[in-house]
């Protein structure tokens, strides 16, 4: 599935590229760009100049040339490539982590999710995807010009429709009160996430799953204590 939210553009497959859309130019392993399709403009790297023209209409996955017979590949941007060539404005979570938490959040189509700090967007995009095509993710930095460069992402791969990008201190304030008992997953990548934990069982519906990503184990101690404390029958992995 590609990151479109628009259900005719869904078909990874034989998904033609069109004038405006976002592609991954792929030139070679550990080299790829992500390129927004312009009819007159031009792609040029080491291996020289390839027309956008020249793009247009082909499927998805397609190798192009350029006058000397050089090729790179078009792909569609997957969460998978899109958290590989995104601008790190943060550290980010890669694939690995994102799998993880997704599957452990048991998050599907159709879920309520919350979400802070973005950061670069990295994990947001791959909730985006799993939560499509009618669920929604809510997601908050306090950084004003971090959330207004995560929006602008979104909008540019297709997501806007599926994120809320807010900016908000979580830890100070918690989430808004009127996501209370609405979400169906919390997740928290904060330097202080214990902080927020007590807005975090507020938001999250009697079923709701939770998720603190913190790097050292101090943080995890403090929030495990936090989440004793908030949640009754807490049962922690
Ligand atoms: C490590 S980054 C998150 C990276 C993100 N998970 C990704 O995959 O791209 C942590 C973010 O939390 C934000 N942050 C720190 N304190 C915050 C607070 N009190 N409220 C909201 N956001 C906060 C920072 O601005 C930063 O963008």
């Amino acid at each position: 599935m590609l990151l479109t939210s628009n259900p005719e553009k869904t078909i990874a497959f034989n998904r033609k590229i069109h004038d405006g859309n976002l592609v991954i130019v792929y030139v070679k392993h550990g080299n790829m760009k992500a390129v927004t399709v312009s009819e007159g403009s031009v792609f040029q790297n080491s291996l020289g100049a390839f027309k956008h023209s020249d793009w247009i209409g082909k499927p998805f996955g397609s190798k192009v040339f350029n006058n000397k017979g050089d090729f790179v590949y078009l792909l569609a941007p997957t969460p998978e490539l899109w958290t590989l060539v995104l601008n790190h404005r943060t550290q980010i979570l890669y694939i690995p982590d994102i799998s993880f938490v997704i599957m452990y959040l048991e998050i599907v189509a159709g879920c309520l999710v919350l979400e802070s700090g973005t950061g670069s967007g990295s994990l947001t995009t791959s909730l985006a995807r799993a939560i499509a095509p009618n669920g929604h993710v809510y997601t908050f930095d306090f950084h004003e010009q971090r959330a207004a460069s995560a929006r602008d992402d979104f909008e540019r791969i297709g997501l806007s429709s599926l994120i809320s990008c807010g900016v908000r201190d979580i830890q100070g304030e918690g989430f808004p009160d009127e996501l209370n008992e609405l979400a169906d997953s919390v997740f928290l990548d904060l330097p202080q996430p214990w902080l927020a934990i007590p807005s975090a069982a507020k938001m999250l519906k009697q079923d709701g799953t939770f998720c603190s990503f913190s790097p050292c184990i101090e943080q995890v101690q403090r929030s495990c204590d936090a989440l004793q404390s908030c949640f009754t029958g807490w049962n922690g992995i």
